[in-house]
Formats: structure tokens, sequence, C-alpha cells
């Protein structure tokens, strides 16, 4: 069976997604890193029986090291807020985020969570979507794998297009993980 790792910062609805659906199945998910002592992943973690390792900015040495024991396939970022160190990167093979706007539209430092609703709709845009991309060590601007967009509705207020945007992430991102996985040497 294939092995996955998951960041988490906040809420944890699409880790707790991409668990529900194919955890056991297509692929374990050996642990969720989160930064963030307040975050709804933990109790989701707890909840899961998924391994929770909660870490400082200073630790990710300590991260790496643990990473490359756990030797996973791939590595997923489901609303990740720091930016993930050149070391980090350059040790692991692919590292997939999932991003709340059409990248490169809306992407970079700042952009996240609700801010970025906020922005399409003050920029009166037409439609928006999400973005699942491979990391590099610039934000938001790695190798695109896919994207899906949804229409901006007449009154669209930034929480409705979170949710919005929220049902497209549990929609396609365990579908781009599991093929992700599949081509993974
Ligand atoms: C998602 O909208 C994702 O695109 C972004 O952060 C949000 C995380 O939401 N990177 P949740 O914690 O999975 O509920």
């Amino acid at each position: 069976m294939k092995k996955v790792v998951i960041f988490a910062s906040g809420s944890g609805s699409n880790a707790e997604n991409l668990i529900q659906l194919h955890h056991n199945k297509f692929y374990t998910v050996e642990a969720i890193f989160c930064n963030n002592e307040f975050a709804g992943v933990i109790e989701r973690a707890n909840r899961l029986k998924i391994p929770l390792k909660l870490f400082k900015r200073n630790e990710w040495n300590e991260v790496i090291t643990s990473i490359k024991e756990l030797n996973p396939d791939l590595i997923i970022l489901a609303g990740f807020l720091w930016k993930i160190p050149s070391d980090f990167i350059s040790s692991f093979n692919r590292i997939i985020n999932i991003h709340p706007s059409l990248l490169p539209k809306f992407g970079g430092k700042g952009m996240y969570g609700i801010n970025v609703h906020q922005a399409v709709i003050d920029n009166q845009e037409k439609e928006s979507g999400i973005t699942i991309h491979l990391v590099n060590e610039h934000y938001d601007e790695g190798e695109v794998l896919f994207q899906a967009a949804i229409k901006i509705a007449k009154g669209e207020t930034p929480e409705s297009l979170a949710n919005k945007i929220h049902e497209l992430e549990y929609q396609y991102f365990p579908e781009i993980i599991l093929k992700e996985i599949e081509n993974e040497k």
C-alpha cells in the first residue's frame, strides 16, 4: 500500500476528506504534521486515529528526519500556511498543494483562506476555482497539475464562494492525489 503524509494548519476538512475516502484503501496516511496547536485538524486526527505531529518553526530538521523515516510516496499540503523551506523541498520527491483560486491569479503571500475569496470578489472576477500544483520554493508557483473553475454568482460573498470552492476541493483533490500516487515510481 502506498503511503502519504499530510501537512495542515487549520480546520483540516480536506485532510479529513482524503482520509475518509482513501485511507487504508489506496494509501495509508502515516501522519499529519501541523504547525498550529489550535487547529481543528488536531481533533480530526485524534478521531480518525491518525498520528498528529505538532511542530514549531525551528523544528524543520526534525520534521525532515521523521518524514524520511516514514518514507512516504507523496507529501500533501492541505491548507498548510507556512512557506516550505528549500531543504525540505530538496529532500523529497513530490509535494502537492491545493490552492483556492485559479493560479497564477490570487496566489502568493497573504493569499490564503477568506482573503483569497475577498480579493476575487473585490476584483469583480467572473470565475474562480481551485489549483492543485507541485510545490517549489516560491509560494504558489510550482507546476500546475489540475484546475477546476466555477462562475461567480450575482451577490456572491467571500463566504458563499468559500463554500463552493471547498466543494470543488472535496470533489477533485482525492482524485488527483490518486492519479499522482499511481504515477509515483
Ligand atoms: C483550502 O481552501 C485549501 O485550498 C487552502 O486552505 C484551505 C484549507 O481548508 N490551501 P481546510 O483546512 O482543508 O478546511
